[in-house]
Formats: structure tokens, C-alpha cells, sequence
């Protein structure tokens, strides 16, 4: 099938390129030119495992290009992907304005039947909304259907994600519009749930609200065995087990951050506000969320007797491991707390310290996970990489100032920590 892209960040990019890797004729779209050279060069312009590799095979196979143009990859196109981003905007929905310039853009392009997909995660009534610009173009009804088939795929794991999905969402008016994505997915073989256009919105706000809320629930949960001396890894697997709960997003931690969901749980508010619900349940999601961080700091200034004057050593940046994505990372509330509490900032992160050194001039960036320590007072364990697990705490301790951790992820065993003479502090239990 011919298809377009448009939009080249995680969402756009990774799906492009898949669709491609299936044998598709593929078209991305992007104005930025540096990243075009980017990636016709054969350079992803995202850190994300295994992407490099796609977008060789299929820049070299011959179906895959990426141009500037948006009309003339609909031109070329059956299907035409929205994929650009909707950040948060200032009152909490996200913004749709490059949706709008983008849908805008397609409707003065279309000459010929073309199903334009909207990927970008977006509010009910999105799908309504674009179909309506499109129709401002004088594009008539007859020669364009608009499809909502929001995208599950995780940072880190985009690829996998992409080809094995749990399932495929697809909301459209028209039976054929749907057909054709069906078409499109066959390869895939996976569960295809068909719906109208404002569940299959609904359902990705709903399933990452959904995820949210479970992380938050355990946090709290975790605060709850902090005061009992319960242990919140054993709590959350005996909670997990219970195959109607499910083990997956159990893990106890910082919170959670990243691109989406702090922007799709805000959005799922103020979305359900705009249409008369007060969705409360979420507001206290949201609530515990930025209070598990900030407990955590302050367990730490407690103990360390304040963090005026103390250099604390900081293990990842990122806001999850496997990419090099800061957004709302909890690495920036923490680093922002010390700094304000009079402390100073030691850090390294394998692949996010560049992204962290345009906010935080002041912190000390480190070239190893070993080189936090020197001086530190305490080390944080904030992003779980997988290079962190197996540290050498005596050669840690060696460097260190005070040989305190404090575990923000859970990854750690006590007894091994403890026994090379570190102090060992968590979530979810003393
Ligand atoms: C999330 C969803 O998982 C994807 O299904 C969705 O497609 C994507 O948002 C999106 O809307 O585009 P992502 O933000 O890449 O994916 O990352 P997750 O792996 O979901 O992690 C989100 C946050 O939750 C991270 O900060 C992570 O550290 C935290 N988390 C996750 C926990 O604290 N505990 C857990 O058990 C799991």
C-alpha cells in the first residue's frame, strides 16, 4: 500500500518505518530539514533500540524516503498518517495546532480518495474536528474518510511494540475506511477492535489513564508499607497474581513521567470537565503522583540532616530507561529540589545528559556511573538501565563521601547493598 506520514517523532517515525519494513511503499513528512538529512543518512534522529537498523534496511530496500512536502506525499498516497505531536497547553488540553495546520495542509492536497489516519494522541471529538478542516478545503465528502487508530507503543520498546501489538484500535464512519486499515495491519495478526471515531479516541486516554492510575495506586500503596514495615515488591506481587489485576505496572517507584502520560491523564481531566464529569479519581492520580517524588526528597534531606552544603550523586536521567527522553523526567523535579534545598548535583545518564545539560547549567555531569560518587554524600538511584544493576559498591563506596542509597526504583537487594557496607534506604519499605 502507498502511504504517508506525516510527522517524524516516535509515533511517526517508528510507525513509518514498520509499515515499510512490511513491505510498504512509505512516505514521512517533516518540515525540519535537519532532520530529514538525519534521517535519509541513515541516522535516526530519536535514540530508540533497534531503530537504526529499520531505517537502513528500508532507506536501502527503496520503501522508505522522507520529504518536506506534504502534497506530494498525498499525492502519492492512499493512506495518510497524522503522527505530529499535541503537547500540553497552557490550560491543561493539549494543544492541536499542528493538527489543525497538518489536516489543513491535507485537504488542500487530496485529488483522489484518500483515508487520512489520525496516530497523534488527541481529545474526543479530534477525528470530527479534522474531518470538518478538511471539508473547509472543499474537499468533498465522497473523497476522504477520517480514522482514529491511536497508538500504544512504548518509548524504549517502540519496535516490538509496533509489531506485536495487544491489540489494533481502529474508529471510522465508514465500513470501506476501516476495511482498508484492516488491509493495511493484516500482517500483524493481531486482535483488530473496530469502533466509532470518539471511542477509539477515548480508549487511548482511557488506557493510559488506566495505566497511570495502577502506578499511582501501588505508590500510594508504597507509602502505606513505609509506615507498617511492610514490603511493597512482595505486596505488589501478591496483588499482581490476582489474574484480574495483572502483574504489569505494579512497580513501586519515582512516579511516572514521560510524554504521554502526565499530557493524556491532564488531557482525560479536562476533557471529561469539558463535557460536564468531574473526574476526580484522576485529579488525586495525578496528586499522588507529584507527592511520591517530592516524599522521597524529603526523606532524603531527613535523613542526610538537611542538603545545604551536600553533593548528591544522581544514577540516570532519562525518564525511563532505553531512550534519551527528559520529558517530565522525575531526574529534573529532584535535580531541581537539591539544587533549591542548597545542595549540589553530580550525575550521569548512558544516553540523556545532553538533553539534561540545556536545563540544568549547573550540575556536574559525570562520564561513568562510578564517577557520581566521588564526594557524594548519597547517591540516587533515579533510572533503572540495565547498566546500573550490577554496580561494584565497594569501588562506589571507595569514591563516596557517605555511603548512603537511595533506591528510587526498586532494582537493588538490600542484603548485597548492605553488606558492602552501604546504607540502604528505598520505596515501599525502610
Ligand atoms: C506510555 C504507554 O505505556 C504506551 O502504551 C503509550 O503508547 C504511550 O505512553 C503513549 O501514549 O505514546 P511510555 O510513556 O513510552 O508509554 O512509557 P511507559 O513504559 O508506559 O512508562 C511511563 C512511566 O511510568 C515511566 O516514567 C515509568 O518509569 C513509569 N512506570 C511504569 C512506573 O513507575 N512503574 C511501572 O510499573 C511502570
Amino acid at each position: 500500500m502507498k502511504i504517508a506520514v506525516v510527522g517524524t517523532g516516535y509515533v511517526g517515525l517508528v510507525t513509518g518505518l514498520v509499515l515499510a519494513d512490511l513491505g510498504n511503499q512509505v512516505i514521512c513528512v517533516d518540515k525540519d530539514q535537519n532532520k530529514l538529512d538525519m534521517i535519509l543518512s541513515g541516522t535516526p534522529p530519536i535514540f530508540e533500540p533497534g531503530l537504526e537498523e529499520v531505517l537502513k534496511r528500508t532507506l536501502k530496500s527503496g520503501h522508505f524516503t522522507a520529504i518536506n512536502s506534504i502534497k506530494d506525499a498525498v499525492q502519492a498516497s492512499e493512506v495518510v498518517f497524522i503522527a505530529v505531536g499535541t503537547p500540553p497547553g497552557e490550560d491543561g488540553h493539549p494543544d492541536l495546532t499542528a493538527v489543525r495546520i497538518v489536516a489543513a495542509e491535507i485537504g488542500k492536497s487530496i485529488t483522489k480518495h484518500t483515508v487520512v489516519v489520525n496516530k497523534s494522541t488527541v481529545p474526543v471529538g479530534s477525528g470530527d474536528m479534522v474531518e470538518l478542516i478538511i471539508r473547509e478545503q472543499g474537499v468533498p465528502a465522497e473523497l476522504y474518510d477520517v480514522v482514529s487508530n491511536p497508538e500504544f507503543l512504548r518509548e524504549g520498546s517502540a519496535i516490538q511494540d509496533t509489531l506485536r501489538p495487544d491489540r489494533i484500535v481502529i474508529g471510522a464512519k465508514r465500513r470501506e475506511a476501516a476495511l482498508k486499515l484492516m488491509d493495511l495491519y493484516a500482517p500483524l495478526q493481531s486482535q483488530i477492535i473496530v469502533t466509532d471515531l470518539n471511542s477509539a479516541e477515548l480508549i487511548k486516554y482511557g488506557a493510559n489513564s488506566f495505566l497511570a492510575m495502577k502506578i499511582s495506586f501501588i505508590n500510594a500503596l508504597s507509602r502505606v508499607c513505609e509506615m507498617c514495615d511492610a514490603n511493597i515488591v512482595d505486596v505488589a506481587q501478591g496483588i499482581g497474581s490476582d489474574s484480574r489485576i495483572g502483574s504489569q505496572f505494579l512497580n513501586a517507584g519515582l512516579g511516572w513521567g514521560g510524554s504521554c502520560f502526565p499530557k493524556d491523564v491532564q488531557g482525560m481531566v479536562k476533557t471529561a470537565e469539558g463535557l460536564g464529569y468531574d473526574f476526580d479519581l484522576l485529579k488525586e492520580v495525578i496528586q499522588i503522583n507529584d507527592e511520591q517524588t517530592i516524599n522521597f526528597i524529603n526523606r532524603i534531606e531527613s535523613h542526610l540532616s538537611g542538603l545545604n552544603g551536600k553533593t548528591v550523586g544522581l544514577l540516570g536521567l532519562a525518564f525511563k530507561p532505553n531512550t534519551d527522553d527528559i520529558r517530565d523526567a522525575k531526574s529534573l523535579i529532584i535535580i531541581e529540589e537539591i539544587l533549591k534545598r542548597g545542595g549540589t548535583v553530580r550525575a550521569y545518564d548512558p544516553v540523556a545528559a545532553d538533553n539534561l545539560k540545556e536545563v540544568f547549567g549547573e550540575v556536574t555531569y559525570c562520564s561513568t556511573a562510578y564517577d557520581v560518587a566521588e564526594g557524594a554524600h548519597a547517591v540516587i538511584m533515579v533510572t533503572e538501565w540495565n547498566e546500573f544493576k550490577n554496580l561494584d559498591f565497594e569501588r562506589l563506596g571507595a569514591l563516596a563521601k557517605g555511603k548512603v542509597l537511595f533506591d528510587g526504583r526498586r532494582v537493588y537487594n538490600r542484603r548485597q547493598v548492605e553488606g558492602s557496607g552501604w546504607e540502604y534506604h528505598t520505596i515501599g519499605s525502610r
